[in-house]
């Protein structure tokens, strides 16, 4: 009589920074009527609180607690932290660094694991990031890992900010990202790695409709056990 209930579907889409797994997450989510987690932007919300508190980015005993008891709140396309409206403020530079660094200390990540499978709900979640397929996610349907080269990630990274009117340097984005893809791959702790069980889609050369389509196409296969 204690027959197990399907669990909730997942599809986990993990890559570097840059590789496009927001606006494809996003819009395959939308596609199916799936809920969607943006895991990125809590590890940035914990580094804007810290900033804002002035905490010492290595502060683990400190981080962790803030994460764990972060008022966050995801309404929507807004981003809420603490009653105030952060959606701009965490996609800066300084968020995205001290969220790759504080994203490398073990207690963090633990403090965030139970607020990331909250979001696990019917009809079934989209979320992406960089450890969804390999620690949080591990039952996913889909596990995708998404790439793209340095370069084309630096110039995607250039334009979105040249439309949102911020001056900046492509060298430079670049270099950054390059910097961030180390330390996300180097950390001892859920660093990005593809999951054995993943599909790989290096978007270099590729539209983002075309990605759209083959994450759909394959996770339709999935459910329908080819
Ligand atoms: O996807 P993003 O650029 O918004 O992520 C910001 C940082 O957070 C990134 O440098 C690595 C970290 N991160 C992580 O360690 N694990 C995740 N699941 C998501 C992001």
């Amino acid at each position: 009589m204690t027959e197990k209930m399907p669990a909730v579907p997942v599809i986990a889409i993990d890559g570097p920074s840059a590789s496009g797994k927001g606006t494809i997450a996003q819009r395959v989510a939308e596609a199916l009527g799936f809920h969607y987690l943006d895991s990125g932007a809590l590890y940035r919300l914990v580094a804007l609180a810290a900033l804002q508190a002035d905490l010492g980015l290595d502060d683990e005993t400190a981080l962790a607690a803030l994460a764990k008891g972060l008022d966050a709140r995801f309404g929507g396309t807004e981003i809420m932290l603490s009653g105030q409206n952060v959606t701009a403020e965490i996609r800066s530079e300084a968020c995205g660094m001290g969220a790759s660094r504080i994203a490398a200390l073990p207690r963090v990540r633990e403090a965030l694991l139970a607020r990331q499978r909250a979001f696990r709900q019917v009809p079934g979640l989209v979320a992406e990031g960089r450890d969804m397929g390999t620690v949080v996610f591990v039952d996913a349907t889909l596990k995708v890992f998404l790439t793209a080269s340095a370069e084309v990630r630096a110039e995607r990274r250039y334009k979105q900010l040249k439309e949102k009117g911020i001056d900046a340097n492509i060298r430079t984005l670049l270099r950054e990202l390059r910097e961030r893809d180390q330390r996300d791959s180097a950390r001892s702790v859920a660093p990005l790695q593809m999951a054995v069980d993943a599909r790989e889609l290096d978007s270099t050369g590729l539209g983002i409709d075309e990605i759209v389509r083959q994450v759909l196409d394959w996770y339709r296969q999935k459910v329908a056990g080819l």
